[in-house]
């Protein structure tokens, strides 16, 4: 079986890999030509574990290709995949889908056999009939299908996730397009993957309400912890509680400065603006958009505060910059909003990021970029854990306190246990967990940890 998958970005590209180690002969075809040469030279333009050894081995084996000729990867090719970005569209919200509609009009001027064209961007409710009739007007003749097939993986995760998903999803209106995909996604289906066959409209809505759900899962947690810091209580001994419940489970319950990342915003954004257009209540997920906005905007506030209430002339040793650990993604990252206040606040912000640091120079040019974590904390007046990467859950506290000018640690990930900063000498502010001193005040008793 020959595919195409246009775009070769964090879903297209780990997609077009794992789709030819199922045995598949992929094209990945993106109109970035510097990306594409990278990676016929074997760079990776992203940072996804397990990646780069993915596309080493299938593209040694001749089932993986790269190319910006959409037309020759087109041809042949029984599926084509969409798989390019939908940003938010500056002003509204909506979800921009020129560069699916720029993809579609691409393909249907390369379509020569039968294919189906399969959206896996995410997009709102419509848009596939949007690329069908796209693709009519352009190729009135052609012989294709059209189907929604979302993807649900996570960054850091990325090829577990789509190599063990939950489930896939497949929208799609023809018996042929259903059955081109099954053979494709064949051994998920052989692991006893659940495969999910709706509409098109339904695929469509699957994705964003999924996104929308968790999103409100961890806005909830997050209210929940700064509830826990006014009344006195531990978020973390909630979540556990509350989540051990079946029925509401232990996941996406980490308080934490408020979700980022490449999709959650900008698919609540989304999900909204189709509920407004279709004149449907969607206030719950209007809601958790603003209180997360707000949230990232309060943690400089929070910050500011546990320094004493000014951060003029403070230097903050800053670790993690991207929006969860094991990516370089820094799209929509809380450190975008949090860093450039403190600096507007007057402080000088050192930091490090195992991986977003190239990416975060693009965007934060103003900050002093470290080698390592240590680095960042020489003579520093507070350290700050804005992403849990796993270097950053066992630093050497001893080393901390020695290397810091002030013994205080805001932990804005509740990497650290109260006790362990505490017994190291550390002054900590946390999530939704009582202040400690360094000085030994009496810690809220947390119960029943571990
Ligand atoms: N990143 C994630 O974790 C994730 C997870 C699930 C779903 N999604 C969805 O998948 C889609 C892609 O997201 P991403 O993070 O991979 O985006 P990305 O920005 O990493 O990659 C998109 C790629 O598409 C290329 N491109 C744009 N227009 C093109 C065209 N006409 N022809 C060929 N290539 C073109 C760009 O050059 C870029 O390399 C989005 O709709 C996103 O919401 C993303």
């Amino acid at each position: 079986m020959r595919i195409a998958v246009v775009g070769a970005g964090y879903v297209g590209l780990v997609s077009g890999a794992c789709f030819s180690e199922f045995g598949v002969s992929v094209t990945c075809v993106d109109t970035d030509a510097a990306r594409i040469a990278r990676l016929q030279r074997g760079e990776m333009p992203i940072y996804e574990p397990g990646l780069e050894a993915l596309v080493a081995s299938n593209a040694a084996a001749g089932r993986l290709v790269f190319s910006t000729d959409l037309a020759a990867a087109v041809a042949g090719a029984e599926a084509v995949f969409i798989a390019v970005g939908t940003p938010s569209r500056r002003g509204d919200g909506h979800a921009d889908l020129s560069y699916v509609f720029a993809a579609a009009e691409a393909i249907g001027r390369a379509l020569s056999d039968y294919a189906v064209v399969v959206t896996k961007s995410t997009v709102p409710v419509g848009t596939g009939r949007q690329v069908a009739a796209i693709l009519h007007r352009v190729c009135p003749d052609g012989h294709f299908d059209v189907a929604s097939n979302p993807e649900f993986l996570r960054e850091g995760s990325a090829i577990e996730d789509f190599m063990r998903p939950d489930r896939v999803v497949i929208g799609a209106d023809s018996e042929r397009a259903g059955a081109v995909l099954r053979q494709l996604y064949r051994p998920l289906y052989l692991i006893e993957t659940p495969m999910l066959f709706t509409d098109i409209e339904t695929a469509e809505l699957i994705k964003y309400a999924a996104n929308a759900f968790l999103a409100t899962k961890i806005t909830f947690i997050n209210e929940i912890a700064d509830l826990c810091e006014r009344v006195g209580a531990d978020v973390q001994d909630v979540a556990r509680g509350i989540g051990l419940d079946g029925r509401i489970g232990r996941k996406f319950l980490h308080a934490g400065p408020g979700f980022g990342g490449s999709c959650f915003p900008k698919d609540c954004r989304a999900l909204v603006r189709t509920a407004r257009e279709a004149e449907a209540g969607l206030s719950i997920v209007e809601t958790v958009v603003q209180v997360n906005e707000a949230r990232k905007r309060r943690m400089a506030d929070k910050i500011i505060a546990a320094c004493g209430g000014a951060v003029d002339g403070c230097t903050l040793a800053v670790l993690g910059l991207t929006f969860k650990p094991n990516t370089d993604d820094m799209r929509d990252s809380p450190s975008l909003e949090i860093l450039p206040r403190l600096m507007g606040a007057g402080a000088r912000i050192r930091a490090f990021d195992p991986e977003g640091m190239a990416e975060a120079k693009k965007l934060m040019p103003e900050l002093d970029y470290c080698n390592d974590a240590y680095q960042t904390m020489r003579g520093a007046d507070a350290l700050v854990l804005l992403t849990e990467w796993n270097e950053f859950r066992a630093l050497d506290l001893a080393r901390v306190r020695d290397l810091l000018a002030a013994p205080l640690v805001i932990d804005l990930r509740n990497i650290y246990q109260p006790e362990e900063l505490a017994a190291a000498g550390l002054s900590y502010v946390s999530i939704g967990r009582p202040p400690g001193n360094a000085g030994g005040i009496a810690l809220y008793p947390t119960g029943m940890q571990s």
